[in-house]
């Protein structure tokens, strides 16, 4: 099992999730975050933290697609510990829906 990011991180990136993982999973792109699936050791202490609900358990339906993107892009993104300034506007689109069409395959610039 793993914890998966979802939708609702992209165009936010809060990044609060990132300083509370104890082994560093997080690896991020140009607009959203990636947990690794064979990092993760399933604690559950990054999910309460993400002010987007933007984290949830592997064992949710319908999270085929988000967890395959995770694989292939924790093998290709910077890792990320430290949490950075959320993104413009993040706050206003923090509910806003059909953000997946938005979501970046390009690298973020993890750890400065
Ligand atoms: Fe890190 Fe734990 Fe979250 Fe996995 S569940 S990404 S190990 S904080
Ligand atoms: Fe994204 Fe939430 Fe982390 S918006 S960066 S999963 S705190």
């Amino acid at each position: 099992m793993t914890y998966v990011v979802i939708e609702a991180c992209i165009n936010c990136k809060f990044t609060d999730c990132v300083e509370v993982c104890p082994v560093d999973c997080f690896y991020e792109g140009e607009n959203f975050l990636v947990i690794s699936p064979d990092e993760c050791i399933d604690c559950g202490v990054c999910e309460p933290e993400c002010p987007a609900e933007a984290i949830v358990a592997d064992t949710e339906d319908g999270l085929e697609w988000w967890i395959e993107f995770a694989e292939k892009m924790s093998e290709e993104w910077p890792n990320i510990t430290e949490s950075k300034e959320p993104m413009q506007n993040a706050d206003d689109i923090i509910d806003q829906e059909g953000k997946k069409t938005l979501l970046s395959e390009k690298p973020g610039e993890g750890d400065e």
